[in-house]
């Protein structure tokens, strides 16, 4: 497809004798559509020309060439330059590029450069609750967005199946075990299990001893502890897996913590070398003070055990090596960021090649609350996945049978739109920031939800079933799409692949959640103002293919972000 950005940067590289590149950084997207398509400004030329920037704008206005079948017009503001672009010319392109590509925006941008999106993360015997989404979702569709765009993906499940506290559940296990099923809700079993010998610990020292002991057998691989270990592990990844059926989750790598037991030594072997680990109170640490963080990274414990900083350093090495990662990328709570600040600098102590420590990202999200307050394992509020996932289900289902009670299939609509109004939900706000989740907002079908990029899409495809037959995209009449309404929405999806773009600058699906809003929003302008099916033909099939292509950039986007689509709702 052509890309006007890209022609109106070579013209102005050859005026200037700047690389292309760099004009192409410059280069701007106009937010009022009366400045143009693009704008360049001239301001960082006024230096070495000497000039103001407005009479730079002027001169290059005057030398520029520029095929009419591109640029229809240029215009100066101040110190920019603005382009308008040739409607006609973009409207073709996209209608062809739309009727002759299986997937739309799809390209090899990111080809030869292996991403590393490691998510979920969920620590074994502990349940999954409504903060496990945030990564869950956020990781998926940057998994998703990365690979769309060419990149080499491997998603990491870096499950939580190691550490002190599996001691003590060993410790509860033997104690307590026989009292338990695990069959119904085994981790509910396993969490009352934790929160009882969690309980003794505090009462006795000699049980917490017993635990710490076992935690270091586990280690030494001692079969019994390996064992008990394992069936922990077993019944928690078949609940896990539940949940991620539910959501469309999938990964490569399910290297969990304990994947880095035996290769640890050689971390540790490292370090010492490196002359960076410090004895202090018989435990042995890394010191970053002189990196600005006043806490030391914990590699061993005075008991001799390894931690989970260690675990992460660990983790490091071995990506490099496998993946040989250009970015790898942590999509994990901000309350760990100080965690990743210690990980990070420590991790410069591995001898490892700069391009490896600079691709280390912790990608940070805020926190859900419920309406009704904060969350706790204690008081009982919190709230597992899978229940929100069901109850969103089974509202939904109670709204479809009020509006649309005809409807065939109806679980499996319910099942489509319940999920993915929590799905779409849970990427709707930029990342950092804290969520409130709020029924009456998330299932709205009429607000900034999934629902309603849904129901959008659902009209599209209504409106083409009315007149059965996809018009011919070369006997467009391009003419007939030159409305205001109809040219927003061209423009939007003219700039779907930019989105992407976005999205992977800044490890933000948001952007893409609040693009298909937007594009959502501008169907529904386009669909009331104007007859899409009328008396004058070639003006119908311009709209019919325009509500097409509506559809299928909403339903590519929707997939992106993991949310599925129906066809009647
Ligand atoms: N399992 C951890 C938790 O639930 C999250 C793991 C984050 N990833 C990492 N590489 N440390 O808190």
């Amino acid at each position: 497809m052509i890309n006007f950005k890209e022609v109106i940067a070579e013209q102005i590289a050859k005026m200037i004798n700047w690389q292309k590149e760099e004009i192409l950084q410059l280069i701007e997207i106009p937010k009022d559509s009366n400045n143009g398509d693009y704008a360049f400004p001239c301001f960082r030329l006024a230096k070495t020309l000497k000039k103001a920037p407005p009479a730079i704008a002027t001169e290059m206005k005057e030398k520029i060439e520029i095929d009419p079948n591109m640029i229809t017009k240029i215009e100066i503001a101040g110190g920019y330059l603005n382009f308008f672009v040739n409607k006609t010319t973009q409207i073709k392109e996209l209608i062809k590029e739309i009727a002759t590509q299986e997937e739309f925006g799809k390209s090899d941008y990111g080809k030869e450069k292996n991403i590393i999106v490691e998510y979920s993360a969920p620590n074994i015997a502990k349940p999954f609750h409504i903060g496990h989404l945030r990564t869950t979702g956020i990781g998926q569709a940057l998994y998703n967005i990365y690979q769309y765009l060419g990149f080499h993906v491997t998603g990491i499940n870096h499950i939580g199946d190691y550490g002190t506290q599996f001691g003590k559940m060993i410790e509860g296990y033997k104690r307590w075990g026989k009292e338990y099923s695990f069959d119904q809700n085994p981790i509910d079993d396993m969490l009352a299990i934790y929160v009882r010998i969690n309980d003794l610990c505090k009462k006795d020292e000699n049980v917490l001893n017993a635990c710490r002991d076992n935690f270091k057998k586990l280690e030494d691989k001692d079969p019994y502890c390996l064992e008990i270990w394992n069936r922990f592990k077993t019944l928690s990844l078949k609940e896990f897996q539940r949940i991620y059926d539910m959501l469309g989750t999938k990964f490569d790598s399910w290297n969990g913590e304990a994947f880095y037991s035996d290769k640890m030594p050689e971390v540790i072997d490292i370090l010492e070398k490196s002359g960076h680990l410090k004895e202090s109170n018989g435990a042995k640490i890394i010191d970053l003070e002189d990196q600005g963080i006043s806490t030391p990274c914990m590699i061993v414990k005075s008991n001799g055990s390894t931690t989970y900083d260690t675990r992460d350093l660990a983790a490091i090495l071995y990506r490099a090596r496998t993946y040989d990662f250009d970015k790898c990328l942590y999509v994990v709570a901000y309350e760990q960021d100080l965690h990743f600040r210690q990980v990070f600098g420590a991790a410069k102590y591995l001898g490892l090649d700069e391009k490896y420590l600079k691709g280390l990202e912790h990608v940070s999200y805020g926190m859900v609350r419920l309406k009704s307050g904060k969350m706790s394992t204690r008081e009982g509020t919190l709230i597992k996945l899978e229940d929100l996932l069901n109850e969103s289900i089974a509202r939904v289902k109670e709204i479809m049978e009020e509006k649309n009670p005809d409807l065939e299939n109806i679980d499996e609509i319910a099942k489509k739109i319940g999920i993915g109004a929590v799905i779409f939900n849970n990427l709707a706000t930029n990342r950092i920031k804290d969520q409130i989740f709020d029924w009456d907002e998330v299932l709205n079908f009429q607000g900034e939800t999934g629902p309603y990029i849904q129901y959008t899409y659902v009209r599209t495809k209504s409106v083409l079933e009315k007149v059965g037959k996809l018009p011919n995209f070369d006997e467009i009449e391009v003419e007939k799409l030159q409305d205001e309404y109809s040219l927003k929405i061209m423009d939007m999806i003219y700039h779907f692949e930019d989105i992407l773009k976005q999205v992977v600058e800044k490890n933000e699906p948001s952007i893409l959640a609040r693009y298909l809003i937007d594009l959502s929003k501008a169907f529904s302008t386009f669909y009331n103002e104007n007859k899409i099916i009328g008396d004058d033909k070639s003006c119908q099939d311009a709209r019919i293919y325009l509500t097409y292509m509506t559809g299928k950039v909403l339903k590519q986007g929707a997939k992106l972000i993991g949310m599925e689509m129906p066809d009647k709702m």
